[in-house]
């Protein structure tokens, strides 16, 4: 039987494994924003500069930042400035909220904090979706890392006080490259 790597190199040599993951899941980052936001309406005014651009509507975006950071408000605001009407649900329980944009396409918000089994992923059909066109918008990314594409565009979050948010873009394909253009 073959003994474990562990056994073979103890201590530090795991280690040396390490880089090729990291190489991996790190792709290069195309480009990179800063913003800052001294309160909600630099939010919706962003969110709606945003939603005018055509790439958006087949854009994979993820949300990433602390607890009320800000990641569902900026949706909210998006999912309007597409024509969304009605309520618009976190999806902190459901994981995906769905959508018909007005103007045509799809829109799906995910929420994946309390995500935990994969196989979670395949019940719900999350996979048919990315396979999909349409706008994704993920927040916590991270919880179902393995699982999701690149995304085109990475949106984080950072809390200054109250009302001012430093929000980090970094694109990572050439139609993250057009949004932020
Ligand atoms: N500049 C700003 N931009 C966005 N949201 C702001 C801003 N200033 C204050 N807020 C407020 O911060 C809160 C952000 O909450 P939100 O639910 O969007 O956070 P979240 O990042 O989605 O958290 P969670 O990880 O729990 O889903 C809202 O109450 C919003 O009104
Ligand atoms: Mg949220």
């Amino acid at each position: 039987m073959r003994p474990a790597p562990q056994a073979l190199q103890p201590g530090g040599a795991v280690r040396l494994w390490q880089p090729r993951f990291v190489t991996l899941s790190h792709p290069p980052i195309l480009e990179t924003r800063t913003l800052r936001w001294p309160d909600e309406s630099a939010c919706a005014q962003f969110a709606q500069a945003l939603a005018a651009r055509p790439a958006l509507r087949e854009a994979t975006i993820e949300l990433r930042g602390e607890l009320g950071a800000g990641k569902t408000t900026f949706v909210r605001h998006l999912l309007r400035a597409l024509g969304v009407e009605g309520r618009i649900k976190s999806p902190t329980y459901a994981v995906m909220e769905p959508y018909t944009l007005p103007g045509g396409g799809t829109a799906a918000h995910f929420d994946f904090y309390r995500f935990e089994d994969p196989r979670e992923w395949l019940d719900a059909g999350f996979r048919d979706v990315f396979a999909a066109p349409g706008l994704k918008l993920c927040e916590w990314p991270d919880k179902a890392a393995a699982l999701l594409p690149l995304p085109d565009l990475r949106l984080a979050f950072g809390v200054l006080d109250d009302q001012t948010r430093v929000v980090q873009l970094e694109a990572l394909t050439p139609r993250g490259v057009a949004l932020l253009a």
